[in-house]
This record gives structure tokens, C-alpha cells and sequence, in this order.
């Protein structure tokens, strides 16, 4: 029998509507739009407004859609992983909640986190049950509501983030398409430079930490451009020489949108040109653990079946990662 790879046979995304632009950040911070785009390539970012939506309701948009494509229903999904590090809720898993309100319910499911690298690690997890026969429809989703932990006066990081959702349905395929391969690393020492203070067991909330906007995303910048752009474009290139793939052979890198700067240099470490490159971080900013998927759906259509696809994230932790998949359809 054929070896079994974990094939992405569907791929949807859901941004919310609203439009936050640099010319509005220039109205609530010390910034400029100037500032903005040369240091990090952002333009715009969406905003999911509306009291009490969390990070699972744009899942539900980008679920149901992703079903829909697929001609499937939800009850025909066996696992979800639910890729986050802003979960609706501290618990129970927003996979749980995610299962509930797309009506999945057969599905056990469990939440990812580990920041930027959050859907690279969900998808090679993912890709294990199928690989390992456990099961046939493995959702991985990708999302983040980030405006829910930025402070809006850091200028450092709200011109940064964006909020969006992507998910992914993983398969058995026999015929040599799908996971290839992945690299998964991690260097918890990293943690100092990229981090939400409170809100956990450690500190919880407490009237201090709220004034002292401790439940905010808190990022040493520098610090973790400096280790990105290493070790994103590192883990890149070493995932095509294990592969013994060249430049040419690659079609499509998909890497995190962290940083227009972070990605011109993976490419460029890689020698791919900037044709095959995927990159929105223009218009969604760093939408956290939905910026890959985000990618793939919005270059869904010119995806061939046979493309060589590498992913590549860096984040906090630090983690980062790369996986190799051969398109399916
Ligand atoms: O996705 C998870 C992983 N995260 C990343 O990969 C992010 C990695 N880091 C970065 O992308 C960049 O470090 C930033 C975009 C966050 C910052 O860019 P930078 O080129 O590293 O700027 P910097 O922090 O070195 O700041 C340079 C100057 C400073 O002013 P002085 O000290 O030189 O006077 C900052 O105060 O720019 C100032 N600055 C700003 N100016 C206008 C910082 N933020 C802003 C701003 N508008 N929004």
C-alpha cells in the first residue's frame, strides 16, 4: 500500500469588515503612514467589531464556507484544531465552542497555541492522525481577534496586528500529494521579547493589571526582528535541502505576515523571486495564526495540482517552523 499524506482538500478565509487604515492609526497614535508602510509594509489591517464576537465567529464564517466547497457537512468532521492565542474564552477550547456553533458534532477538537507559528504546528499535527490512519477529516483553523489584546495607545504594536480567520480540511491522499515534510522548533528562553503579561495563572487579572494595560500583547520589537529574520528564513531553507529542493522547484512560498522586511529576506535566503511569494500583509497586517491559511485561500485559484509549497512562520515563544506540502487539486 501507497504511503498515506494529509492533503488539504479545502481552504477558506473570513476578514471582518471594518477597515482600519494608517490614516486613522494617525489619529490615534504618534505615527504616520510613511512610518508604517517602509518599516512593515502594512497599509491597512480589519477590526471584528460587535459586542460579544469572539475569535470562533469568524471561524464560523470561514468553516461553514470551507464545508460548503467541499460539499460536506459538519457532522462529518472527526477533529478540529483550533490554532489561537486569543481564544474566546480561557476554557473550554474555542474548538469546543467552534464544534458547537457549526454543529460538528462528531468532533473532538483541542486549541493550539503557540503565536505566529500556531497553524504551522496545527496543520503538522494535524497531518499525524491522517497519516496515522486515526482519522479522515482533520479541520485546522488559523485565527486571531488581536484587537482584543493590543493597546491602542502602544504605537509599537497597534499598528502591527489585524484581525482574520482561516481553516484548512486535511485528508488521506495516496497518490504522493499533500504533507511532505516539517521542521517544528521552539526556544521558550525567547519568551522575555514577545508575551502578554498577565491574564494567566502567574498573574491573574487584578485592577492593577488592567491599569497598567498588562493584558496587552507586549513586544520587544527589535529583539524579535532580529531572531525572525534568522531563523524563519533558516528553518525555510533547510526544509528544501532535506527535501533536495531548488529554488525552481519551489512554487509558492506562504510565509507568516509579520513584517514585509522578515519576508523579503526568507525569499531571498531561499532564492525565490517575488512572483512566487504570497503576501497580503499590506492589507490584513498580522492577523497571528490566520495569516497562512489567509494566504492560501486568497490564492486558491491560481494554486495547481503538483506545486511545491513551502510555509514559514516565526513568533512568540519564540517558535517557528516550516512544512512542506505538494498541492492536491
Ligand atoms: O509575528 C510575531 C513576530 N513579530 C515580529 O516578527 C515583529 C518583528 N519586529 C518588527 O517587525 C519591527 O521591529 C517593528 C515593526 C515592530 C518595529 O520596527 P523597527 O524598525 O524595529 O523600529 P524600532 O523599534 O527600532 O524603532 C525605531 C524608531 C524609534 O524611535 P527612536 O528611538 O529611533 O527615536 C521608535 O520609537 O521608530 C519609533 N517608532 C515609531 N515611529 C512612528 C516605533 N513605532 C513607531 C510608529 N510610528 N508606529
Amino acid at each position: 500500500m501507497s504511503k498515506i499524506h494529509a492533503a488539504i482538500t479545502a481552504v477558506n478565509g473570513y476578514v471582518p469588515e471594518y477597515v482600519l487604515t494608517n490614516k486613522e492609526l494617525e489619529s490615534i497614535v504618534d505615527t504616520t503612514d510613511e512610518w508604517i508602510t517602509s518599516r512593515t509594509g502594512i497599509k491597512e489591517r480589519r477590526i471584528l467589531k460587535g459586542e460579544g464576537l469572539g475569535t470562533s465567529d469568524m471561524a464560523v464564517h470561514a468553516v461553514n464556507g470551507l464545508l460548503k466547497k467541499r460539499g460536506i457537512t459538519a457532522e462529518e468532521i472527526e477533529l478540529i484544531i483550533f490554532c489561537t492565542t486569543t481564544p474566546d474564552l480561557p476554557f473550554p477550547a474555542s474548538a469546543n465552542i467552534l464544534a458547537d456553533k457549526i454543529g460538528a458534532k462528531n468532533a473532538w477538537g483541542y486549541d493550539l497555541q503557540a503565536a505566529c507559528s500556531g497553524f504551522i504546528y496545527g496543520v503538522s499535527t494535524g497531518a499525524q492522525f491522517i497519516e496515522s490512519g486515526k482519522h479522515k477529516k482533520v479541520l485546522v483553523v488559523g485565527g486571531d481577534k488581536m484587537s482584543s489584546i493590543i493597546n491602542y495607545q502602544d504605537r509599537t504594536t497597534c499598528i502591527i496586528f489585524g484581525d482574520g480567520c482561516g481553516a484548512v480540511l486535511l485528508e488521506p491522499n495516496e497518490e504522493g500529494f499533500g504533507v511532505m515534510d516539517s521542521i517544528l522548533r521552539s526556544d521558550g528562553s525567547g519568551r522575555q521579547f514577545l508575551h502578554q503579561k498577565a491574564g494567566g495563572s502567574a498573574r491573574p487579572a487584578s485592577h492593577e493589571t488592567v491599569d497598567n494595560h498588562e493584558h496587552a500583547v507586549y513586544q520587544e520589537g527589535q529583539a524579535v526582528f532580529k531572531f525572525a529574520v534568522t531563523n524563519m528564513a533558516d528553518v525555510a531553507a533547510e526544509i528544501m535541502d532535506r527535501n533536495n529542493l531548488t529554488s525552481e522547484d519551489v512554487t509558492w512560498l506562504v510565509p507568516h505576515q509579520a513584517n514585509k522586511r522578515i519576508i523579503d529576506a526568507t525569499a531571498s535566503r531561499m532564492g525565490v523571486g517575488s512572483e512566487k511569494v504570497m503576501i497580503n500583509i499590506q492589507r490584513y497586517g498580522n492577523t497571528t495564526n490566520g495569516t497562512i491559511p489567509l494566504c492560501l485561500w486568497e490564492w486558491e485559484s491560481q494554486l495547481k495540482k503538483g506545486d511545491n509549497i513551502i510555509l514559514a512562520a516565526f513568533g512568540g515563544g519564540f517558535t517557528w517552523g516550516s512544512v512542506y506540502l505538494k498541492w492536491a487539486y
